[in-house]
């Protein structure tokens, strides 16, 4: 497992995040346990969970089973409720207590709301700080600008900033490569990129015109079946690529995402033990540039605007420059 910065934090995570969204809800108590421990056994140091998982019960699990493993983890837990001032500091503690811990590693907002107040919200996690409670803040599902925003109050006021940005990013989902990514290399904000495998639609065992697999989450994910009918035929491509490759889809997917430098983590969250292998495996496969494009040319999902991107040939216009990672001299 190889180790990275996360972000401006001067911590060293392993690349690999385990995802617990499954704890308790997919898999239970001693399934997870035994997934957490052959996580670790493989070197992962760090561990995404949500006060809102299985309604508190995914960190209530953790919490039994970590045991004093948890000095040795990178923690990230997310605010539940709302994300004004009272529902953060309540939040926290009521994680702390269900995670038998004093403090997290990273404590993240779950998502904005419309009408949040970026003021009180940051006050709000810099006493969260100061307080022990957690070590960094950071932020989910944030737009580029509202980030910025945050960390501009931050800033002013001397309060932590937001170091993390956790995102959805996978070969389907690639909305974030036109903001948050290149902000996210200039700014040195550390992205962890959830739905690696997208729900499980990438790992093979979906094919459009077949019966959904039993037991999986296509099978009361809407989202999945919607992915499936518009993307059947580049899944079937992509499965086609991975078996000339000799290499599981899963893995090939989840080794997409952490192929781009602005990607910190990819969060790998299995329903069984079974599956954690694929996701371990995905750290030691390194695409070369051809089989990256190749891949990312299968599901041609890149977010397209209008306007000058129809003239290729002019090298400097605006939608590529909002994504070029390497616009900034270092
Ligand atoms: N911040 C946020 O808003 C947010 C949102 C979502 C998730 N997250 C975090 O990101 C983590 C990952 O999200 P995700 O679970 O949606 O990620 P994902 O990697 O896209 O999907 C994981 C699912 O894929 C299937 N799978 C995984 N490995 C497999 C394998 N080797 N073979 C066959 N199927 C396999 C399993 O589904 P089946 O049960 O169907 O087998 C598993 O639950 C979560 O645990 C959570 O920590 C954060």
């Amino acid at each position: 497992m190889n180790y990275i910065e996360f972000g401006t934090t001067g911590e060293q995570v392993s690349e690999m995040c385990l995802g617990t969204m499954m704890f308790g809800s997919r898999c239970d108590e001693t399934e997870s346990d035994r997934i957490l421990g052959a996580a670790i056994d493989h070197g992962v140091n760090f561990i995404d969970t949500a006060a809102m998982y299985a309604g508190g019960l995914t960190e209530e699990l953790l919490g039994r089973i970590m045991g004093s493993r948890r000095d040795n983890l990178f923690l990230a837990t997310k605010v539940h409720k709302g994300i004004d001032a009272a529902s953060i500091l309540t939040s926290i503690d009521e994680s702390l207590t269900r995670l038998r811990t004093d403090h997290v590693d990273l404590y993240l907002l779950h998502w904005p709301v419309p009408g949040m107040n970026p003021v009180e919200i940051m006050e709000a996690l810099s006493k969260v700080v100061a307080a022990g409670k957690a070590r960094f803040v950071g932020c989910c599902n944030f737009p580029a600008w509202l980030l910025a925003h945050c960390n501009s109050i931050a800033a002013a006021n001397g309060w932590p900033r937001l170091v993390n940005n956790q995102v959805a990013y996978n070969i389907i989902e690639r909305g974030i490569e036109v903001e948050i990514l290149p902000q996210a290399v200039a700014e040195h904000i550390a992205i962890t990129a959830y739905r690696p495998l997208a729900m499980g639609l990438l790992t093979g065992k979906y094919r459009w015109g077949q019966p959904l697999p039993d037991n999986s989450r296509g099978q009361t994910s809407s989202q999945i079946i919607t992915w499936l009918s518009q993307y059947g035929a580049g899944l079937d491509r992509f499965i086609d690529f991975a078996a000339k490759l000799g290499v599981e889809p899963g893995v090939l997917a989840a080794a997409w995402v952490r192929y781009s430098p602005a990607v910190t983590s990819p969060i790998i969250g299995v329903s069984s033990l079974h599956q954690l292998q694929a996701g371990i495996d995905a750290f030691d496969c390194n695409l070369s540039v051809e089989e990256y494009d190749e891949i990312t040319w299968m599901f041609d999902t890149e977010v397209k605007e209008e306007g000058l991107q129809r003239f290729p040939g002019l090298r400097y216009n605006f939608p590529r420059l909002r994504r070029n990672l390497d616009l900034l001299g270092k």
